[in-house]
């Protein structure tokens, strides 16, 4: 039990991850819950904290791109994707080295590890001796926070430290691929960095979908995840939802203007200037706020099906899931 602060102060997240305490850092995708990546006991207390299955590995966050080599195998192709893509939104999966331990990743020999972009998280990296696991910062299956005050309605009393950077730019989770020795890459999750931006970095690369080439168990690809309480149901055909569900009262998560005879109140648009960057920005906030509101059922649209769009409609799918019959 804690008294949980909201800071900025770099100094003070440090000493309690020194200490083996977990701590919330902000990160350009969303908010992590950070832990000693080389301290198991440090580590237990992320499971602990998020009520996390165990068989659902970590990624690790580093300071710099060359602070891989001494947790990874580094193949050509991984090179590339670190020289091109770091610091940024994207996760690399690879071969791991003795010094991960298996609570880390589950028992798995690969590790997933990124460098992210946020100007506050790189300065407290720099500060610690050793990487920091973190997944979201959220409780296990809840909607992932983009800022601070999302990570304290979550966390409160169960952690010291929540280091405030402010809302989270890109506001989806990493990207995460696998490069493989051939020139192929596995995508085991779709996100912040679009695909249509790797694929066009890395043109002679071929592209497999995980969930078609292995069982590996990706859990942010488990099927419940992501979700409100409130139900949520992706619509394909608005209009019809609408009157399907008129006894009820309904929030409508919206791209942009659409027409739509909703009343303002029950509108909710995330991206107003038309931009999927901007929908992504906001997609979890929005998806928070009208999660307290009392509405009965969140009626979402299906997003342009490109660029962060992609990872859009994977969130809003896996988040209606729940709620299905
Ligand atoms: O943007 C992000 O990636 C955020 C920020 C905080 O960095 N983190 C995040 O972590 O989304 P998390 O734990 O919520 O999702 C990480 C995903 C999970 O689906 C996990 O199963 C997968 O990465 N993962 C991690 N290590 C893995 C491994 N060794 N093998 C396969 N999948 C792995
Ligand atoms: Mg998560």
């Amino acid at each position: 039990m804690f008294v949980t602060e909201i800071g900025t102060n770099i100094t003070t997240a440090a000493q309690w991850l020194k200490n083996n305490q977990v701590v919330a850092i902000p990160t350009e995708t969303v908010y992590g819950l950070a832990a000693n990546a080389l301290n198991d006991a440090a580590v237990v207390k992320i499971f602990e904290t998020k009520q996390r299955p165990t068989f659902n590995p970590l990624i690790v966050h580093v300071p710099t791109k060359t602070d891989i080599a001494q947790f990874a195998d580094i193949n050509q192709l991984a090179q590339l994707c670190i020289d091109i893509f770091f610091p940024g939104p994207l996760t690399l999966l690879l071969p791991k080295k003795n010094s991960i331990s298996n609570l880390v990743t589950a028992g798995s020999s690969k590790v997933a590890i990124r460098m992210p972009q946020h100007p506050l998280l790189l300065q407290l990296l720099q500060q610690l001796p050793f990487p920091l696991v973190a997944p979201s910062a959220n409780m296990f299956g809840y909607v992932s926070p983009t800022n601070a005050q999302h990570v304290y309605n979550g966390l409160q009393n169960k952690i010291p430290y929540i280091l405030n950077g402010g809302p989270s730019q890109v506001g989806i989770e990493s990207t995460i691929i696998e490069p493989l020795p051939n020139n192929t890459a596995i995508i085991h999750r779709v996100g912040g960095l679009p695909l249509e931006t790797i694929q066009q970095k890395l043109s002679n690369v071929t592209f497999i979908n995980a969930e078609i080439t292995t069982n590996v168990q990706t859990a942010g690809q488990l099927k419940s995840h992501y979700a409100t309480n409130t139900p949520l149901l992706v619509c394909h055909n608005l209009q019809q939802n609408l009157t399907e569900h008129k006894a009820k009262k309904i929030a409508c998560l919206l791209f942009k203007n659409t027409a739509t005879n909703m009343a303002a109140q029950q509108s909710f648009i995330v991206a107003p200037d038309g931009l999927l960057t901007t929908a992504a920005a906001n997609l979890f906030a929005t998806m928070q706020k009208i999660d307290v509101m009392g509405f009965d059922i969140i009626l979402a649209e299906v997003f342009p099906n490109e660029g962060l769009g992609v990872a859009i409609n994977d969130r809003l799918q896996r988040a209606q899931y729940l709620h299905k019959p």
